[in-house]
Protein backbone atom coordinates (compact mmCIF):
# COMPACT_ATOMS: atom_id res chain seq x y z
CA UNK A 1 0.00 0.00 0.00
CA UNK A 2 1.44 3.47 -0.82
CA UNK A 3 1.36 6.13 1.96
CA UNK A 4 1.75 9.70 1.28
CA UNK A 5 4.28 10.15 3.66
CA UNK A 6 6.74 9.15 0.80
CA UNK A 7 5.57 11.98 -0.80
CA UNK A 8 6.54 14.97 1.99
CA UNK A 9 7.16 15.69 5.18
CA UNK A 10 5.10 14.05 7.60
CA UNK A 11 5.57 16.69 10.06
CA UNK A 12 3.55 19.84 9.35
CA UNK A 13 5.28 22.35 7.22
CA UNK A 14 4.95 25.22 9.45
CA UNK A 15 4.02 25.74 12.95
CA UNK A 16 2.54 29.26 12.73
CA UNK A 17 1.36 31.51 10.35
CA UNK A 18 3.76 33.75 8.28
CA UNK A 19 2.96 37.60 8.09
CA UNK A 20 1.90 38.78 4.75
CA UNK A 21 3.27 41.44 2.67
CA UNK A 22 1.57 44.86 3.02
CA UNK A 23 -2.20 45.30 4.38
CA UNK A 24 -4.28 42.27 3.08
CA UNK A 25 -7.55 43.35 1.12
CA UNK A 26 -10.72 43.00 3.13
CA UNK A 27 -12.66 42.17 -0.21
CA UNK A 28 -10.67 40.47 -3.54
CA UNK A 29 -13.43 41.37 -6.25
CA UNK A 30 -13.27 38.37 -8.88
CA UNK A 31 -13.42 39.12 -12.66
CA UNK A 32 -16.65 37.85 -13.86
CA UNK A 33 -15.83 33.90 -15.11
CA UNK A 34 -16.22 33.05 -18.87
CA UNK A 35 -19.58 30.90 -18.08
CA UNK A 36 -18.91 29.06 -21.65
CA UNK A 37 -15.74 27.60 -23.39
CA UNK A 38 -12.46 26.45 -22.59
CA UNK A 39 -11.14 23.02 -23.79
CA UNK A 40 -13.70 20.02 -24.73
CA UNK A 41 -14.55 18.00 -22.01
CA UNK A 42 -13.52 14.74 -22.92
CA UNK A 43 -10.32 16.31 -23.82
CA UNK A 44 -10.46 18.00 -20.35
CA UNK A 45 -10.95 13.99 -18.76
CA UNK A 46 -7.79 12.98 -20.86
CA UNK A 47 -5.38 15.53 -19.36
CA UNK A 48 -6.54 15.25 -15.84
CA UNK A 49 -3.73 13.89 -13.31
CA UNK A 50 -2.58 14.57 -10.24
CA UNK A 51 1.08 17.03 -9.62
CA UNK A 52 2.80 17.46 -6.90
CA UNK A 53 5.66 20.20 -7.51
CA UNK A 54 4.86 23.91 -8.48
CA UNK A 55 6.19 26.81 -9.61
CA UNK A 56 6.15 29.79 -6.94
CA UNK A 57 4.56 32.31 -9.51
CA UNK A 58 0.61 33.34 -8.12
CA UNK A 59 -2.76 33.11 -10.42
CA UNK A 60 -3.87 36.12 -11.61
CA UNK A 61 -7.29 37.13 -10.19
CA UNK A 62 -8.94 36.07 -13.41
CA UNK A 63 -7.70 32.86 -13.14
CA UNK A 64 -8.33 32.25 -9.60
CA UNK A 65 -12.04 33.80 -10.12
CA UNK A 66 -12.66 31.70 -12.89
CA UNK A 67 -10.94 27.75 -11.07
CA UNK A 68 -13.50 29.29 -7.81
CA UNK A 69 -16.63 29.41 -10.32
CA UNK A 70 -15.80 25.82 -11.78
CA UNK A 71 -15.24 24.65 -8.43
CA UNK A 72 -18.58 25.57 -6.76
CA UNK A 73 -19.88 28.94 -8.46
CA UNK A 74 -22.92 29.95 -9.41
CA UNK A 75 -24.22 28.78 -12.56
CA UNK A 76 -28.28 29.19 -12.64
CA UNK A 77 -31.17 29.40 -10.80
CA UNK A 78 -34.02 27.08 -9.94
CA UNK A 79 -37.69 27.13 -10.52
CA UNK A 80 -38.03 28.80 -7.18
CA UNK A 81 -35.27 31.37 -8.03
CA UNK A 82 -32.63 30.52 -5.83
CA UNK A 83 -29.17 30.04 -6.95
CA UNK A 84 -27.37 26.86 -7.43
CA UNK A 85 -23.84 25.73 -8.09
CA UNK A 86 -21.58 24.34 -10.46
CA UNK A 87 -21.18 21.00 -8.14
CA UNK A 88 -24.32 19.39 -6.28
CA UNK A 89 -24.93 18.82 -2.55
CA UNK A 90 -27.36 16.50 -0.60
CA UNK A 91 -30.79 18.78 -0.83
CA UNK A 92 -28.64 21.65 -2.30
CA UNK A 93 -27.73 22.62 1.08
CA UNK A 94 -24.52 23.88 -0.53
CA UNK A 95 -22.89 23.19 2.90
CA UNK A 96 -18.86 23.37 1.71
CA UNK A 97 -17.46 26.99 1.60
CA UNK A 98 -14.06 26.86 -0.26
CA UNK A 99 -11.74 28.72 1.86
CA UNK A 100 -8.59 30.18 -0.46
CA UNK A 101 -5.13 30.65 1.52
CA UNK A 102 -2.89 32.70 -0.61
CA UNK A 103 0.33 34.79 0.36
CA UNK A 104 -1.90 37.85 0.86
CA UNK A 105 -3.86 36.04 3.33
CA UNK A 106 -6.63 33.74 4.17
CA UNK A 107 -10.09 34.33 2.09
CA UNK A 108 -13.13 32.83 1.79
CA UNK A 109 -15.12 32.58 -1.80
CA UNK A 110 -18.68 34.50 -1.99
CA UNK A 111 -20.15 32.41 -4.57
CA UNK A 112 -23.20 34.80 -4.85
CA UNK A 113 -21.55 37.80 -5.00
CA UNK A 114 -18.05 36.29 -6.60
CA UNK A 115 -15.49 37.52 -4.27
CA UNK A 116 -13.24 36.32 -1.67
CA UNK A 117 -13.32 37.94 1.74
CA UNK A 118 -10.85 38.52 3.75
CA UNK A 119 -10.56 35.58 7.11
CA UNK A 120 -7.18 36.06 8.49
CA UNK A 121 -4.63 38.37 7.33
CA UNK A 122 -1.83 36.10 7.45
CA UNK A 123 -0.06 33.31 4.69
CA UNK A 124 -1.70 29.60 6.56
CA UNK A 125 -0.75 27.93 3.40
CA UNK A 126 2.03 25.89 4.78
CA UNK A 127 -0.54 25.23 7.71
CA UNK A 128 -2.87 23.31 5.29
CA UNK A 129 -1.16 19.87 5.04
CA UNK A 130 2.08 18.34 5.57
CA UNK A 131 3.88 17.24 2.51
CA UNK A 132 6.98 19.23 1.11
CA UNK A 133 5.01 21.00 -1.70
CA UNK A 134 1.98 22.53 0.53
CA UNK A 135 3.00 25.62 1.12
CA UNK A 136 4.94 26.19 -1.65
CA UNK A 137 1.70 26.11 -4.11
CA UNK A 138 0.73 29.68 -4.65
CA UNK A 139 -3.14 28.59 -4.21
CA UNK A 140 -3.89 26.38 -1.28
CA UNK A 141 -7.43 25.45 -1.33
CA UNK A 142 -9.26 24.02 2.10
CA UNK A 143 -12.78 23.12 1.75
CA UNK A 144 -14.78 23.38 4.87
CA UNK A 145 -18.34 21.69 5.47
CA UNK A 146 -20.85 23.94 7.76
CA UNK A 147 -22.36 20.90 9.32
CA UNK A 148 -25.08 23.48 11.03
CA UNK A 149 -26.78 23.91 7.18
CA UNK A 150 -27.31 19.83 7.52
CA UNK A 151 -29.67 20.05 10.48
CA UNK A 152 -32.23 17.72 7.85
CA UNK A 153 -29.70 14.91 7.53
CA UNK A 154 -29.25 12.20 10.17
CA UNK A 155 -25.90 13.30 12.15
CA UNK A 156 -24.36 10.11 11.28
CA UNK A 157 -24.71 10.84 7.90
CA UNK A 158 -23.20 14.47 7.87
CA UNK A 159 -19.95 14.18 7.53
CA UNK A 160 -19.75 11.66 4.37
CA UNK A 161 -22.01 13.59 2.51
CA UNK A 162 -20.05 16.67 3.41
CA UNK A 163 -17.12 14.82 2.03
CA UNK A 164 -19.26 13.59 -1.27
CA UNK A 165 -20.05 17.11 -1.83
CA UNK A 166 -16.41 18.17 -1.26
CA UNK A 167 -14.76 15.44 -3.59
CA UNK A 168 -17.36 16.74 -6.51
CA UNK A 169 -15.67 20.25 -5.80
CA UNK A 170 -12.37 18.73 -5.75
CA UNK A 171 -13.27 16.88 -9.37
CA UNK A 172 -14.24 20.35 -11.16
CA UNK A 173 -11.50 22.31 -9.78
CA UNK A 174 -9.14 18.84 -11.44
CA UNK A 175 -10.86 19.34 -14.72
CA UNK A 176 -10.18 22.89 -14.58
CA UNK A 177 -6.78 22.58 -14.13
CA UNK A 178 -6.17 20.33 -16.61
CA UNK A 179 -8.33 22.33 -19.24
CA UNK A 180 -6.42 25.65 -18.19
CA UNK A 181 -2.73 23.93 -18.01
CA UNK A 182 -2.36 24.20 -14.14
CA UNK A 183 -0.74 21.86 -11.79
CA UNK A 184 -2.88 20.58 -8.71
CA UNK A 185 -3.25 18.08 -6.17
CA UNK A 186 -5.83 16.66 -4.10
CA UNK A 187 -5.28 16.10 -0.37
CA UNK A 188 -6.37 14.55 2.71
CA UNK A 189 -3.63 14.33 5.09
CA UNK A 190 -4.42 17.10 7.28
CA UNK A 191 -4.33 18.18 10.74
CA UNK A 192 -7.92 18.56 10.93
CA UNK A 193 -8.47 20.16 14.36
CA UNK A 194 -5.10 22.25 14.27
CA UNK A 195 -6.09 23.61 11.07
CA UNK A 196 -10.01 24.47 12.17
CA UNK A 197 -8.16 26.22 15.13
CA UNK A 198 -5.98 28.00 13.17
CA UNK A 199 -8.61 28.99 11.08
CA UNK A 200 -10.74 30.11 13.96
CA UNK A 201 -13.78 28.12 12.62
CA UNK A 202 -16.48 27.14 14.77
CA UNK A 203 -17.31 24.18 16.04
CA UNK A 204 -19.47 22.91 13.79
CA UNK A 205 -17.03 23.62 10.64
CA UNK A 206 -14.71 21.09 9.86
CA UNK A 207 -12.02 21.03 6.96
CA UNK A 208 -12.52 18.30 4.77
CA UNK A 209 -10.54 18.24 2.38
CA UNK A 210 -7.94 20.64 1.03
CA UNK A 211 -6.34 20.88 -3.29
CA UNK A 212 -3.16 22.55 -3.69
CA UNK A 213 -2.91 24.81 -6.99
CA UNK A 214 -0.84 26.73 -9.19
CA UNK A 215 1.59 26.34 -12.54
CA UNK A 216 3.69 23.65 -13.33
CA UNK A 217 7.06 23.76 -12.34
CA UNK A 218 9.13 23.86 -15.76
CA UNK A 219 12.34 22.69 -14.51
CA UNK A 220 10.28 19.85 -12.95
CA UNK A 221 10.71 17.74 -16.67
CA UNK A 222 8.84 14.93 -15.10
CA UNK A 223 5.63 16.89 -13.95
CA UNK A 224 6.01 20.05 -16.82
CA UNK A 225 3.75 19.68 -20.00
C1 LIG B 1 -9.96 12.04 -1.42
C2 LIG B 1 -8.53 12.15 -1.94
C3 LIG B 1 -7.54 12.41 -1.05
C4 LIG B 1 -6.21 12.56 -1.50
N1 LIG B 1 -5.25 12.89 -0.59
C5 LIG B 1 -4.00 13.13 -1.03
C6 LIG B 1 -3.00 13.59 -0.11
O1 LIG B 1 -3.25 13.80 1.08
N2 LIG B 1 -1.77 13.82 -0.60
C7 LIG B 1 -1.45 13.64 -1.92
O2 LIG B 1 -0.31 13.87 -2.29
N3 LIG B 1 -2.38 13.21 -2.82
C8 LIG B 1 -3.65 12.98 -2.40
N4 LIG B 1 -4.61 12.59 -3.30
C9 LIG B 1 -4.27 12.42 -4.72
C10 LIG B 1 -4.17 10.93 -5.07
O3 LIG B 1 -3.01 10.39 -4.48
C11 LIG B 1 -4.14 10.77 -6.60
O4 LIG B 1 -5.38 11.16 -7.11
C12 LIG B 1 -3.84 9.33 -6.98
O5 LIG B 1 -2.50 8.99 -6.69
C13 LIG B 1 -4.09 9.08 -8.47
O6 LIG B 1 -3.28 9.95 -9.24
P1 LIG B 1 -3.93 10.90 -10.34
O7 LIG B 1 -4.80 11.90 -9.63
O8 LIG B 1 -2.76 11.58 -11.03
O9 LIG B 1 -4.71 10.05 -11.27
C14 LIG B 1 -5.92 12.42 -2.88
C15 LIG B 1 -6.96 12.15 -3.78
C16 LIG B 1 -8.26 12.04 -3.31
C17 LIG B 1 -9.37 11.78 -4.30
Amino acid sequence: MKHYFRLGTTTPNATEARPVHGEAAPRIALPQPALSGGMPIMDAFSKRRTTRRFAETGLDDATLGQMLWAANGVNRKDPEGNDRRTAPSVLALHEIHVYVALARGMYRYDPLQHCLDLVIAADLRALTGYQDFVGEAPVELVYVADLARMQDIAPSQREPFAYASAGAIVQNVYLFCAAAGLAVAARSWLNRSTLGAEMRLSRDSVPVLAQSVGHFDTTDLQNAG
